[in-house]
């Protein structure tokens, strides 16, 4: 992948984002909506994924066939909103490895600090993709990704269904190596850090809480 920044702008992805984003969407149609639009970017973000083939025997005859190379690939959910983009993800590719990174947001110094941190082994021959839904100041979408190359990754995506200017700008800089795939590029930030237009807290939205 080549592009740092990828909008998916396909009909059914711009479509379910709209109703995700209005406020009367109730909890339920959030999830659900949620889930079928994180399946729709998973198809995006696995689009260049190593390809080998292997010999297969069909009822008609042998053939070589293709087959995804490598290990399986690695799905890291950024708690807590991770875990909505994570299940549409993991329908799409059951077999993937999943891993968790846990950061709250130190109320002093505003930095993220880590309190979860569990990945599958070998993160250095994996593909690596790294979901939460709001790209932000991306403050803990960067540390994220510094704990996952501490943790031996290399190849790592970053898949999200919001992203802000700032946030995108943010990640570049520390992460250039890292793309990002998002469903839409919002108009910025507010003085609380929250994205707009956007949909309001992702993490709230999705399981009900406030
Ligand atoms: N996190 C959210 O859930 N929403 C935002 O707009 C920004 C960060």
């Amino acid at each position: 992948m080549s592009e740092h920044l990828t909008i998916v702008d396909h009909p059914l992805v711009q479509h379910k984002l709209t109703l995700m984003r209005q406020e009367g969407t109730p909890t339920a149609g959030f999830r659900q909506l949620l889930r079928e639009i994180s399946q729709l970017l998973a198809y995006e973000v696995t689009r260049e994924l190593e390809m080998t083939t292997k010999t297969i025997t069909t009822p008609m005859q042998d053939m070589d066939a293709p087959v995804l190379a490598g290990k399986k690939l690695a799905l890291i959910s950024i708690l807590r909103a991770g875990n909505g983009l994570l299940d549409g993800v993991l329908e799409l590719i059951p077999s993937a490895r999943v891993g968790f990174v846990g950061l709250y947001r130190d109320e002093e110094t505003l930095q993220p600090v880590q309190y979860y941190f569990k990945v599958p082994e070998a993160m250095e021959d994996r593909l690596v993709i790294a979901v939460d839904p709001m790209l932000a100041t991306g403050n803990s979408s960067v540390a994220a990704i510094d704990l996952l190359k501490k943790s031996g990754a290399k190849n790592i995506r970053f898949l999200c269904l919001l992203a802000s200017p700032e946030g995108v700008a943010r990640m570049k800089e520390a992460h250039p190596d890292v793309p990002i795939i998002t469903a839409s590029l919002d108009e910025k930030l507010n003085d609380k850090g929250y994205i707009v237009p956007g949909l309001g807290d992702a993490g709230d939205r999705m399981f009900g809480t406030k």
